[in-house]
């Protein structure tokens, strides 16, 4: 028996990255996964890979239409959504004196608005069908304390520990647990662009923040995806089911908290 036999989870951002990782690690314990991105070629060609196991949907998170309709094609196909992993997000830095209006709006669109309406689409569903249900949402390390270039992002993922703790205290009642995963730094294309920015902000040559980022690690390490894997099956099974509104920090020792 594996730990998530007859599961239907729908995880967002899981065309590649940390997402596509969480999508494999499901499936191998017994889940079914809706890779649901707005790089919906991306998400066919990874579910194609993946079996019959996984099911690619279109998905824009800053849509209400599209959350609705992604949400509604993944229960059509696996007739139920027992896990939902909000993990699709963007990064981005700039000094304080350069921040845009437009370039706040935009990733508070997709890391704030776009989580919290997914996860609401999710839970009505979940709700309805009296279940419950897991929903796990992807902070991070920086939304636990501000850094000076990256003050939007960190600002995005403070929300979403704060909107972790409101939602896993309001949806406990109907048997859904809600809770979080903080990474530190995980190495992908994600952090590539990372890299780029930091090359662009602090004058480093391509790949010198990465390298920096992995020495101070305690672990010694920049993260890999597969060191997060775990973690989303735990608090997506049964053995999860007493922890509530809480973030987790897996991170290589990072942060303490
Ligand atoms: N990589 C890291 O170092 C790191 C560290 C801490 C937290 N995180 C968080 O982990 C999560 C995954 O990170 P990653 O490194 O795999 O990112 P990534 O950039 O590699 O993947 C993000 C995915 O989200 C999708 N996406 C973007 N906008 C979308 C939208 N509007 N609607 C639907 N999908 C959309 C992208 O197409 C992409 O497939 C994010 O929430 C990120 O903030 C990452």
């Amino acid at each position: 028996m594996k730990r998530l036999d007859g599961k239907a989870a729908l995880i967002t951002g899981s065309a590649r990255g940390i997402g596509l990782a969480f999508a494999k690690a499901y499936i191998r314990d017994g889940a079914r996964v809706a890779l649901a991105d707005i790089d919906i070629d991306r998400a066919r060609g990874e579910a194609e890979k993946l079996g019959a196991a996984a099911f690619a949907v279109e998905m824009d998170i800053t849509q209400q239409a599209s959350i609705e309709a992604a949400v509604d094609a993944t229960v059509a196909h696996f007739g139920q959504i027992d896990i939902l992993i909000n993990n699709a997000a963007i990064f981005t830095a700039a000094p304080i004196v350069e921040i845009t209006r437009d370039d706040f709006q935009r990733c508070f669109d997709i890391n704030v608005a776009g989580s919290l309406f997914t996860l609401q689409a999710v839970a009505r569903h979940m709700v309805a069908r009296g279940g419950g249900g897991k929903i796990i949402n992807m902070a991070s390390q920086a939304g636990r304390r501000g850094e000076p270039l990256v003050a939007v992002y960190c600002a995005s993922k403070a929300a979403i520990i704060s909107l972790t703790q409101s939602a896993g205290q309001d949806l406990i009642r109907y048997g859904i647990n809600v809770n979080a995963i903080a990474p530190g730094v995980v190495d992908g294309e994600h952090w590539d662009g990372v890299d780029a920015f930091f090359a662009h902000y602090e004058g480093k040559a391509p790949g010198q923040k990465k390298r920096e980022v992995g020495e101070s690690v305690p672990y010694g390490r920049m993260g890999r995806a597969e060191d997060l894997t775990g973690m989303a099956v735990f608090l997506a099974s049964s053995e999860a089911d007493y922890i509530v509104a809480q973030t987790y920090n897996v991170d290589g020792g990072q942060w303490m908290s």
